[in-house]
């Protein structure tokens, strides 16, 4: 059953830029979904109406049915979380455990329930070990982990990670990986934004590509890697490993690794 619904949603900028027209999305709980696209195409404009930190300028966002015109961002943010793209603009405390722990106080939750949710999704993110630091003396890489944990341990329906592989190395998206398995598992519904598509061929099975403000295509990562049109069109490049079996003319439409080797092994075979 579809829980964030985006109808017909355009949004204009109070400078007058308008960075999205006409988007289309819906989501079911315990979802997973990459969204694409080139630098500019109004993926995190689109992601912040889905929290309400931007209020459509035309069109609908429904959650559960509901149309959010009708809360507050306090209020709808209890159901979206939102893991902004730059950790530096969502972190202001100066211990990572207040930082993690300011979502749960804010919910009135028990002072035992915030340290419960608190301890849980910093161990989720490979940070219990730093909980007394000042955030800014961990690197970029492991501050977008604090963000992380402060928005899983408001325990939202919806989590939304805006380039959380930004500066990851293999540790860091291995984490990751695990973690939106974890949540989806749970019955939440992760959507990731992100420009690494070797990241989205392994790990997801639904893609939405955006490109100047709209929606070009929601599909498997499969359909969408292989689809050279839509490609150049939203300017986005195939995984390594499918031009590889592109350029051998392979004629099979590889996205991961372990597909090639396959490929490889049967041709060898044969
Ligand atoms: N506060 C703002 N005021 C005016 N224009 C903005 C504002 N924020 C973003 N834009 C413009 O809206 C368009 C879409 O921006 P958005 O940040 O949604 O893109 P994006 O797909 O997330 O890009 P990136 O991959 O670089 O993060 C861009 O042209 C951007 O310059
Ligand atoms: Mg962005």
């Amino acid at each position: 059953m579809t829980f964030l619904q985006l109808k017909d949603v355009s949004f204009t900028y109070p400078n007058g830029f308008q960075a999205v027209q006409h988007i289309n999305m819906q989501f079911d709980l315990g979802e997973s979904v990459a969204i694409i696209g080139q630098n500019g195409a109004g993926k995190t404009t689109t992601v912040k109406l889905m929290n309400a930190l931007l209020k459509p300028t035309s069109g609908e966002v429904l959650i559960n049915g509901e149309n959010t015109s009708k809360f507050t961002t306090a209020q709808v943010s209890k159901k979206v979380g939102y893991v902004f793209q730059n950790p530096d603009d969502q972190i202001f405390h100066s211990d990572i455990y207040s930082e993690i722990a300011f979502g749960p106080k804010n919910q009135k939750l028990s002072a035992s329930e915030v340290k419960e949710k608190a301890l849980h999704a910093a161990e989720l993110c490979g940070l219990t070990k730093w909980l007394e630091e000042h955030p800014y003396n961990l690197p970029y890489a492991m501050r977008k982990f604090i963000t992380i944990a402060a928005v899983i341990a408001m325990d939202t329906d919806i989590i939304i990670l805006d380039e959380p592989t930004a500066g990851q190395d293999r540790h860091a998206t291995k984490l990751l990986v695990d973690l939106i398995n974890h949540l989806t598992a749970q019955g939440k519904t992760v959507i990731t934004i992100t420009h690494d598509m070797e990241f989205v061929a392994n790990h997801f099975n639904r893609v939405i590509v955006m490109a100047e403000k709209q929606v070009l295509r929601d599909a498997n990562a499969r359909e969408v890697f292989w689809d050279h049109e839509l490609l150049g069109k939203s300017h986005l490049k195939q995984p390594y490993i499918s031009q590889l079996a592109y350029s051998l003319n392979l004629n099979e439409p590889i996205i991961t690794l372990d597909e090639m080797v396959s490929a490889i092994k049967r041709r060898i075979n044969s």
